[in-house]
């Protein structure tokens, strides 16, 4: 396809990211589970500190996120000068394509690796190499084997979404060690914080032994910050100096900086979100199960139903959604028989359990 214009091929194949839908027309009450968000928001006190911060408008954000990266720093335990802030982590892995690759290179993913790996890597010109998976896990031999001289970028979402599959410390450090040492391994570890497997790491232990791994990290999910973009990344200081090069200068506003600094300090927040989250998530899993459809296990904010039909998949999104609820279909993972849901409140999941029964029987209606 041409624009007319002299812009990059590889920016032409984009096909632009469809964020999952909010809105219906049904009068029914709507049930957003359509993008992992954060079904009781955010911290009333990063509400606060939100608000607080339009007060001042008219001044430029401070740049290098000094106190959030403290913050940041203090909570995790990394230093504050290997920290990098974004407007939501996306914008991080954007910088990150920007930086590191570019023409001739190739970014690696696994087979149904999260979207905006691919749509990064052709916007900074490179090309997208995705690896195939098994039983919907990241296959670390399969990524090893698609490594060639022209891989530059090593992206691997941990939890992936949309399987909501991890992979284990071991896994990422045989990874790693097939790795050349001027290819950067990301380890995308959005959905962390809801993990408690024994095996899993997000990340930070190969970053702290490693100069060639980042972390990226977000506050859109179990913080509630989604609608105010802030994202951040744990490096080598020599990966956070390139990235810092490329990034705006002004690339996270003042109310995402203060309501992710509020949002640290109110922990115990943060965790009532995880405890409901992941209480209710092997509950919702096990009675999708008992309807006979496959539920794959899932360490995130979200399950991954399997209709084993594309078209079952679409007639079951149509039904929930003249119920209110959306569901995210995810036929551009090549999931097409699958629908994700994000885990919502424990109303929301009652609900959509039982209109799931109720399509179901409609099917044998
Ligand atoms: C695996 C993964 N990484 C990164 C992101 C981007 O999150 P944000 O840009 O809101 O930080 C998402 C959002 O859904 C995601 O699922």
């Amino acid at each position: 396809m041409s624009s007319g214009f002299d812009v990059k091929d590889s920016i032409m194949q984009i096909k632009p990211y469809v964020p999952g839908e909010s809105k219906l027309t049904t009068d029914k009450p709507i049930r957003q589970l359509a993008a992992n968000e954060a079904p009781m928001g955010a911290s009333p006190k990063a509400i606060e500190a939100a608000q607080d911060s339009v007060a001042q408008l008219n001044r430029y954000p401070e740049g290098g996120a000094v106190a959030l990266r403290e913050k940041i720093g203090e909570r995790f335990g990394f230093p504050p000068e290997q920290l990098i802030c974004g407007a939501g982590s996306d914008e991080i892995i954007a910088l990150i394509c920007q930086a590191f690759t570019g023409e001739g290179g190739e970014v690696l993913y696994s087979q149904h690796g999260f979207l905006m790996y691919k749509i990064s890597a052709l916007a900074a010109g490179a090309t997208p190499v995705s690896a195939p998976e098994s039983n919907l896990r990241m296959d670390v031999d399969s990524m090893i084997e698609a490594i060639t001289e022209n891989t530059r970028v090593v992206f691997v979402a941990n939890p992936n979404n949309p399987t909501g599959s991890y992979s284990t410390l071991a896994e990422l450090e045989r990874l790693h060690a097939a790795l050349p040492e001027d290819v950067l391994l990301v380890i995308d570890a959005a959905y962390s914080e809801y993990v408690d497997a024994d095996d899993y790491d997000d990340g930070s232990s190969l970053v702290a032994k490693h100069r060639n791994v980042v972390m990226t990290r977000t506050f859109s999910k179990l913080f509630g910050l989604a609608a105010l973009r802030i994202g951040w990344a744990y490096g080598s200081a020599d990966v956070i100096d390139i990235l810092n090069r490329v990034r705006g200068p002004f690339n996270v506003s003042v109310p995402a900086q203060a309501a992710a600094t509020a949002a640290l300090d109110d922990w115990d927040w943060a965790m009532d979100a995880k405890d409901l989250n992941n209480r209710l998530l092997p509950v919702v899993t096990q009675r999708i199960r008992g309807m006979g459809l496959t539920v794959y296990d899932s360490v995130g904010n979200f399950i991954l139903i399997d209709f084993d039909d594309a078209d079952r998949a679409a007639a079951a999104d149509t039904f929930l959604r003249g119920e209110g609820v959306i569901g995210r279909g995810v036929g551009g993972y090549g999931l097409p028989t699958c629908l994700r849901m994000t885990i919502g409140t424990e109303e929301d999941m009652d609900f959509v359990t039982e209109a799931l029964t109720r399509f179901i029987e409609s099917e044998g209606a």
